[in-house]
């Protein structure tokens, strides 16, 4: 079968000369949710950039069901690989939220009633319908990030990834956010710093260290491995037991 994303020997260096990436392999399967762990100025926002073609020209290859992530199918790409970034204020842009969950549908041919349809089930998705018609600037944080979700769940993507989802969420926004990430059959690879979150929502997580994978495996086993987790200064919050929690599909 065809995985969803699939990272072979990726190597990257910014033009300045710093090298950021040094020869990453990963492979998620269609309906995986995988966390992308590791420490600051692990590499982990670079390898995100190369997702979807924002960043190019290093070594090794990326490609998206099947799709190779180059200049020929930007376009595609593009849709196929939702990326949710950090702020959402980086991803809403049009005066009401209709218009910017209806922006990456419409610039890929979609009109009328289909068009329509599209937003109110990415809006539904997130539990966000009844606030079409709304300012996203009059939303709260929590609704905003829903909201940036919709955006790229609208455009069907093949794989969401997203930035540090629950940063700067309360805990009932960073609950709701949870239960549907966790609803959505589609294939997720989440930036975090919040472990918990990762144990929660992703079987699997890989540890990014310096540049390369140092950890790829079960979230609760790698959690647990006290001896990895401070080689790579991730550090669980005071008092939580990664075996005390069940996983869930
Ligand atoms: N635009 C850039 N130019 C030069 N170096 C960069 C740039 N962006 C990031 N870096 C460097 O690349 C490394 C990886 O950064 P990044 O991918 O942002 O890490 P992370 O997201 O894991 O914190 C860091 O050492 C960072 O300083
Ligand atoms: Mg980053």
């Amino acid at each position: 079968m065809t995985a969803s994303l699939e990272v072979c020997g990726l190597a990257f260096a910014y033009p300045d000369g710093h090298q950021a990436l040094f020869g990453v392999d990963l492979r998620i399967e269609r309906g995986e949710r995988v966390a992308l762990l590791g420490p600051n100025g692990a590499g982990k926002t670079t390898l995100v950039l190369h997702l979807n073609g924002i960043l190019t020209g290093g070594a090794g290859t990326v490609t998206v069901a099947g799709l190779p992530v180059g200049r020929q199918h930007m376009a595609e790409i593009r849709r196929r690989v939702g990326i949710v970034f950090q702020d959402p204020d980086d991803q809403l842009f049009m005066p009401t939220v209709r218009e910017d969950v209806a922006f990456g549908p419409a610039a890929a041919g979609l009109r009328g009633p289909e068009l329509e349809d599209r937003v109110r089930t990415a809006l539904e998705r997130v539990g966000m319908a009844d606030f079409a018609d709304r300012p996203p600037h009059h939303l709260s944080f929590g609704q905003r990030r829903r909201v940036a979700v919709a955006t790229v769940l609208a455009t069907e993507p093949e794989i969401l990834v997203l930035d540090e989802p629950s940063s700067n969420l309360d805990p009932a926004s960073r609950r709701e956010l949870a239960d549907i990430l966790r609803s959505l059959d589609v294939t997720v690879l989440m930036v975090t710093h919040d472990l918990p979150y990762a144990l929660e929502l992703c079987p699997r997580s890989v540890i990014l260290s310096e540049g390369v994978i140092a950890a790829d495996g079960a979230t609760g086993d790698l959690l647990s491995d006290e001896t990895l987790m401070r080689a790579h200064r991730l550090e669980l919050p005071f008092g939580f037991d990664p075996r005390s929690v069940p996983t869930r599909p």
